[in-house]
């Protein structure tokens, strides 16, 4: 039988997010991004959920654009930092992945060793990330530049934005209008900006294609709304069973550096989930957690395969009863907040340790 610590995948879930995002730029397309294993839900299953849906997908590398060809899946896959060696060039073109080109080495490589078969490309310009991309005051060069490549199609420009996630930010605004002045002198060239979290800004326009990741896990991209608030459905909900029980007297400690000690006597569950299987060693005691229909909390530090739960007062808990960490009642949000993070890190942080179940869709 196993461990039973699971994480079990929601597909139904997934598909309806992707409805939500699509919904929401009726004159946009969607490419959905799948990358760091679809946000830790399993590539081939999450793209294989979506292929009814999205006309394309993105990735970060090409490794996982190649798991996404294994699967089975025919739509084009966009790789959003590009190629890191020249020899990827041909299996870009074999296999209809769009590099994202985003530095001078990258478009030197391909117009010294252009492709012998037609390649997509796409071009990333900075306007204000800072992490990849060419400055908007070298862009008509760079186009030019690709555009001349023998083989080479320059499908359109993207740009990523770095504050969509807090409503009152202007930067994506200007980082908006920076793309949206370029492309205007290019328009048979398409254009793409939209992270999830631009999905909820209603004043950046979509453009073309917009690019939604964390929102199609049914966890927030927003700062102060929580998922269920913006009408997400959580896609993975992270499950453990309580594998003993002990009673602790007031006054004793639990676990690693006996940080936490019992205020009043307390029934402990040990539930079988640590940082081992990417439940975070930095959740603090008071971390909620889900059991028999109630919320309670962890006790204690996070080891790498176990951890303490406060049973007192939790029905009938018993050895065998199942822990929700995260999922439909236990919002990821909430966990990664406690724990000073966000939602992304802890849903790709769940490790190949634990199974991935899939409902029937
Ligand atoms: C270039 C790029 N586009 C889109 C996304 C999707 O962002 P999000 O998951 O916030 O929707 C990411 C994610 O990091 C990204 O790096």
């Amino acid at each position: 039988m196993g461990r039973e610590t699971r994480a079990r995948i929601d597909l139904a879930a997934l598909q309806h997010n992707f409805t939500v995002a699509a919904g929401q730029v009726p004159n946009a397309r969607v490419m959905a991004v799948v990358k760091a294993d679809g946000y830790g839900h399993g590539i081939e299953a999450v793209a294989g959920a979506l292929a009814g849906h999205a006309e394309r997908f993105a990735v970060a590398c090409i490794e996982e654009a190649q798991r996404v060809r294994k699967a089975g899946i025919a739509q084009p896959v966009v790789l959003l930092q590009g190629f890191h060696q020249a020899a990827d060039i041909a299996t870009c073109s074999k296999l209809q992945l769009e590099p994202v080109v985003h530095s001078d080495q990258q478009l030197n490589a391909l117009s010294s060793a252009p492709p012998d078969r037609p390649l997509r490309i796409w071009l990333k310009i900075n306007t204000g990330m800072n992490r990849l991309g060419f400055s908007p005051s070298v862009a008509d060069q760079v186009i030019a530049s690709a555009k001349s490549v023998p083989n080479v199609t320059l499908a359109g420009l993207v740009t990523h934005y770095a504050c969509a996630d807090d409503r009152n930010d202007d930067f994506s605004l200007h980082q908006h209008d920076t793309l949206a002045a370029l492309s205007s002198r290019y328009p048979e060239l398409e254009v793409s900006a939209a992270n999830s979290a631009a999905h909820f800004r209603d004043e950046l326009q979509p453009f073309d294609w917009t690019r939604p990741g964390i929102m199609l896990y049914g966890a927030t991209p927003m700062i102060g709304q929580s998922a269920r608030e913006l009408g997400l459905k959580p896609a993975m909900s992270l499950e453990s069973v309580i594998t003993t029980t002990r009673a602790l007297k007031a006054g004793e400690s639990v676990g690693y550096g006996a940080s936490w000690r019992a205020e009043r006597d307390t029934l402990m569950g040990i539930v079988c989930i640590g940082y081992g299987d990417g439940y975070p060693r930095h959740a603090p005691s008071g971390t909620p957690v889900w059991i028999n229909g109630q919320r309670t909390t962890t006790i204690g530090r996070v080891s790498m395969d176990m951890l303490a739960v406060d049973l007192t007062g939790v029905g009938d808990a018993k050895v065998g009863d199942t822990v929700e960490l995260w999922g439909a009642n236990i919002p990821v949000d909430e966990v990664a907040a406690h724990a000073g993070t966000i939602g992304y890190e802890l849903l790709t942080g769940v490790t190949s340790r634990v199974p991935r179940i899939y409902n029937a869709v």
